[in-house]
């Protein structure tokens, strides 16, 4: 009886071994599909002369609110881009960067799915317009 206890913990912790290591294999993100921007949002100029002052504003609220799974240099590679479920793609690429500002500024603050929507939290037009100024710069 005792030796068919020890066998069975010994196979439970085994099997609990598997699960728990299982569990540290990275999921795969999946890339996210083309991005939908609304015509309105599209054509959208960028209010924000991209001047010093605008810029360091940018960079300010992008540490703040984006770093985390952006990364500082727009690389995707926050602390928190790993827990994604979609690939947190880098803004240097020129696809990226290709995009019209009313697009990234579409992203950026209306967003979708794992990407939060920054609406409320960033509600002044000038300061979203230096951030989207400041990611032109990460090219
Ligand atoms: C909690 C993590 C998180 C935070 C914080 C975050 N993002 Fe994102 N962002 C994502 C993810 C994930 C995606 C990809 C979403 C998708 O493709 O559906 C994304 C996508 C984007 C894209 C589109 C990228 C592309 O390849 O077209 C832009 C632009 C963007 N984010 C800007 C911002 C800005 C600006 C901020 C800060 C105001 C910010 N994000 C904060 C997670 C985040």
């Amino acid at each position: 009886m005792k030796r068919i206890l020890r066998n069975s913990f010994a196979i439970l912790s085994i099997g609990l071994t598997v699960v728990l290591l299982l569990a540290m294999i990275p999921q795969d993100q999946k890339a996210g599909a083309a991005w939908v921007v609304p015509a309105k949002y599209k054509a959208m100029k960028n209010t924000q002369k991209a001047d010093p002052a605008a810029l360091s504003t940018g960079k300010m609220l992008y540490m703040k609110h984006c770093k985390s799974c952006h990364g500082g240099a727009g690389l995707g590679d926050g602390p928190k881009a790993n827990s994604m479920k979609t690939k947190v793609n880098s803004f240097k690429e020129s696809k990226f960067q290709g995009q019209t500002d009313g697009e990234i500024y579409f992203e950026s603050f209306v967003g979708r799915d794992e990407m939060p929507n920054f609406e409320k939290k960033i509600a002044d037009d000038e300061e979203r317009w230096a951030i989207v100024s400041f990611i032109r710069t990460l090219k």
